[in-house]
């Protein structure tokens, strides 16, 4: 996620604003910038790649002034390149706009600014609101007070988005003005100088007096001074907050580890996934994704390469996309693939997925399946990552930077991805029948709340966490798309708690592993798939009658599994196609309270590294 920093003061702005910037580095990003108010112009540096970057371009040709913005930011539109880094200015360059976070509806406004004359110098949804404020304020009289306040919320009315953005002029030097619309937007308080921060790590060395900009709210800070208003400009008076916090709590938003901030920032990751893809009813858009009809209609094969986690993923992929767009899918861990003789058969189109889109065996499957023909899509999280810039298609899971080791939002946001891309196929081919899509994609506009839903009974998974923190063995067991969170499941608990747990596909105990099972053995069984339900109910007998604790994963209406199992985690219901979104969620917080209670280290688990670079 990009980073937001500014002030305003009697100090010299630039030294504050890199601080800012690097405390709050570890959101990652991948370019950075900043601006400052110098003598009456604005005065812009930026740089493609770390901090350090930008700091040597900034002491070849420093500058000085009392007030700046800065930003590092997390690519979502266009490359990571200095042209693309934030700040972003308008036609005059006495305007800079800074921005976290999509603005959904920048295309057209792009072309229809474009068409009334105005110049764009990157590929970013941001440079859209730079130029709506210039358009903006040519309409206002020069010697209205208001008149920045005005430009900027006239440029946010016509804007659509889940974002923060924060403005500065040189023809209003002693303000400078920002809204937040969803994303977060702190203003930090000082006797007679004021910041702004996405994120309170960026203010504790100035101040702990902070006050959290509201969804919908503009704050206009002069030195030492803010206030507050909504969009139609009436006041909204809020008090600050003193934050007691240190500086290491403040990183993770005041949660103990990044994975469960990660954790708890999926119903908004998933709300992103989906922003502007799923506007109508009867189609699918997915930007970046841009498959010849030809090729759609006369697909052969889908072959999915991925690995832990993402492999995981495109196992749901598969079964979505032959269930509603009638293709066979191969799944293929990526590191396997490499070293078989994989058959290619006519029209083949390989998708790759990876959160960092940096991993070894799925880069190299990905290429062996373009050498051998295919087509590739890449599903990622990350823009500019070689997988994005070799692939054919990339479709972006937009999750944000995820920065513990175990892998959550990424999941998530991979299985709504896939499950709009089976859609958008099963469209395209014919097979899936416009009322059965209108249904899907009503489902998952309902995902993000439901998953809100489902992550408030962490309680209750805490205490089943305490029951089995001892356990030695785990087992996760379920049918079909049950089966493919299973593994998901056992993966997370096994990664971080470092207890042995395998999945298994329900119908297949009893081919063996029952024997492991006894009274000391928790078995997860996942039960949401209806077609499947009575035959995952007599799998759990018989864990049951060999003594062992079954948890279900179920839904709320379910009325009948508390008959079967001994303990039930509840979601609410859904599609079940798109059940394992909000199945995982229990199973993620079991395996992290585990991990807590034995005190080990959750973001970085021994043994194991966030991107696997090596074959
Ligand atoms: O970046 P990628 O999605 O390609 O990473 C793949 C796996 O290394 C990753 O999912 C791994 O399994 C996670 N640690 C699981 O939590």
């Amino acid at each position: 996620m990009c980073g937001i920093m500014g002030y305003i003061g009697p100090r010299q702005a630039l030294p504050i604003l890199l601080d800012g910037l690097r405390r709050l580095e570890y959101r990652g990003y991948d370019s950075a910038g900043v601006a400052v108010l110098a003598d009456g112009r604005i005065e812009t540096r930026k740089a493609a790649g770390k901090l350090a970057v930008l700091e040597s371009a900034i002491a070849d040709r420093p500058i000085a002034g009392r007030a700046g913005i800065g930003h590092t930011r997390w690519a979502t539109h266009g490359h990571p390149t200095e042209a693309n880094a934030h700040p972003h200015g308008d036609c005059t360059g006495r305007c800079v706009v800074i921005h976290n976070g999509i603005i959904e509806n920048y295309l057209p406004l792009r072309e229809r600014l474009q068409a009334a004359g105005h110049r764009f110098r990157s590929d970013t949804d941001t440079e859209v609101v730079a130029h709506l404020i210039e358009e903006a304020l040519e309409a206002i009289p020069s010697g209205r007070p208001d008149r920045m306040e005005a430009a900027v919320r006239e440029a946010v009315r016509q804007t659509r988005g889940a974002y923060a953005i924060v403005v500065m002029s040189a023809d209003d030097p002693e303000r400078i003005v920002a809204v937040r619309m969803i994303s977060p937007l702190i203003v930090g308080l000082g006797p007679d100088e004021t910041l702004l921060a996405s994120d309170i790590p960026a203010l504790l060395p100035y101040t702990r007096d902070v006050l959290v900009i509201g969804d919908g709210e503009m704050a206009v800070i002069e030195a030492g001074r803010v206030t507050l208003a909504d969009l139609d400009g009436r006041p909204v008076a809020r008090r600050p907050e003193h934050i007691t916090w240190d500086a290491a709590m403040a990183e993770k938003g005041g949660y103990p580890h990044f994975m469960l901030k990660e954790i708890y920032e999926q119903p908004r990751a998933l709300h992103e996934t989906m922003m502007g893809r799923l506007d109508r009813d009867d189609e699918v858009t997915l930007d970046g994704v841009a498959l010849p009809e030809d090729l759609v209609r006369r697909l052969d094969k889908v072959w999915v390469v991925a690995c832990g986690t993402a492999f995981h993923a495109g196992l749901v992929g598969r079964w979505l996309i032959e269930h509603l767009a009638r293709v066979p899918v191969e799944p293929d861990l990526a590191s396997e693939l490499r070293y078989r003789d994989p058959l290619i058969v006519g029209r083949t189109l390989a998708v790759a997925i990876s959160q960092s889109g940096e991993t070894a065996d799925t880069l190299a499957a990905a290429r062996e399946a373009r050498r051998r023909g295919s087509r590739v899509l890449a599903v990622t999280n990350v823009v500019g990552s070689t997988l994005a810039r070799e692939a054919d298609d990339v479709l972006f899971i937009r999750a944000g930077p995820e920065i513990a080791v175990a892998s959550t939002k990424a999941y998530t946001t991979m299985l709504v991805a896939l499950q709009m891309l089976a859609i958008h196929l099963g469209l395209r081919r014919g097979t899936l029948a416009s009322a059965r899509a209108a249904a899907l994609i009503g489902a998952l506009r309902h995902l993000p709340l439901q998953a809100q839903q489902a992550l408030e009974r962490s309680a209750e998974v805490e205490v089943l966490a305490r029951r089995w923190v001892g356990a030695e063995h785990a087992f996760f067991i379920g049918r079909g798309l049950d089966y493919a969170v299973a593994m998901e499941g056992s993966l997370k608990l096994k990664e971080i708690s470092y207890l042995h747990s395998e999945a298994l596909a329900a119908g297949e105990l009893k081919h063996g592993t029952l024997a492991l099972v006894t009274p000391q053995t928790p078995v997860f069984a996942l039960a949401t798939q209806r077609t499947v339900y009575e035959k995952t109910i007599s799998n759990i007998q018989e864990v049951r009658a060999r003594g062992a604790e079954v948890i279900a994963v179920a839904y709320d209406d379910d009325a009948e599994i508390a008959k079967y199992a001994q303990t039930v985690l509840r979601i609410p219901p859904t599609d079940d196609l798109l059940a394992p979104v909000l199945a995982i969620l229990p199973l993620q917080l079991f395996a992290y309270h585990v991990a807590a209670l034995r005190g080990h280290d959750i973001d970085q688990p021994r043994n194991l590294a966030k991107s696997v670079t090596v074959e």
